[in-house]
């Protein structure tokens, strides 16, 4: 490719659409925060959301930017708003198909949990539910919604208040660091692609030399 010219693409030359195909094949891979919530009514609420990150440690904070439709919130921000918390299950190989199910836009009186008979448990900590058979659920307390201005998204940052791990997630021996050979996350790619848990490789952070 060498001497080959490289296209420079501006953001307001192309549609949204090509914006979000763009943005969503380079920005990888994105973990996905799959995240189950209650309304007022009671009914529990479970969708994945890709523009999800963790922001800090001490706290422990996460943030998730959720669409804002032109007829309104989707459910789990309306859910995140009423409620002030949310769980965020962490998405393995075994959950991908249930978990893109989940994605679907169902009416807000249809729960993903019933409609796709996904065992519920509750949060110790927040009102909201989390998918049961979840090896790693993060329960998080609103903190902040960040305004965007004419941006149809919210940016949710919730503080981690409780972390449950299955007895098979077994941490690196003298750390907390849950053994990622035992984690087999999916992570979002572009278009409708997902990266699997991939052969893993090792390098330690290096030190600064006096
Ligand atoms: C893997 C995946 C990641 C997604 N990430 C996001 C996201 O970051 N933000 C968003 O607004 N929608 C995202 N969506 C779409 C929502 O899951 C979808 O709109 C869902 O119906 C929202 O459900 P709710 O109305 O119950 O909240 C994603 C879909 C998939 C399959």
């Amino acid at each position: 490719m060498k001497g080959a010219a490289r296209e420079v693409i501006e953001p307001g030359e192309i549609s949204g659409r090509e914006r979000y195909q763009l943005l969503t094949s380079l920005v990888v891979p994105r973990p996905i925060g799959w995240i189950s919530t209650r309304s007022r009514a009671g009914l529990s609420n479970l969708a994945p959301f890709s523009y999800f990150s963790a922001v800090s440690a001490s706290p422990m904070l996460v943030s998730v930017s959720i669409g804002v439709r032109p007829a309104g919130p989707k459910d789990t921000l309306r859910n995140i708003r009423e409620h002030g918390g949310f769980c965020v299950n962490v998405v393995t190989e075994d959950d991908l198909d249930v978990m893109v199910a989940t994605s679907v836009d169902a009416p807000a009186e249809i729960s993903e949990f019933a409609d796709l008979g996904l065992e519920e448990a509750n949060g110790v900590r927040v009102d909201a539910p989390y998918v049961a058979g979840c090896p790693a659920v993060l329960e998080c307390r609103l903190r902040q919604e960040v305004d965007l201005d004419d941006v149809p998204s919210a940016l949710v940052i919730g503080e981690v208040v409780a972390v449950h791990l299955s007895p098979d997630l077994p941490f690196l021996p003298g750390t907390r660091v849950v053994d990622p050979h035992r984690l087999r996350t999916v992570s979002r790619l572009g278009g409708d692609f997902y990266g699997l848990a991939a052969p893993l490789t090792r390098r330690a952070r290096p030190v600064w030399k006096v």
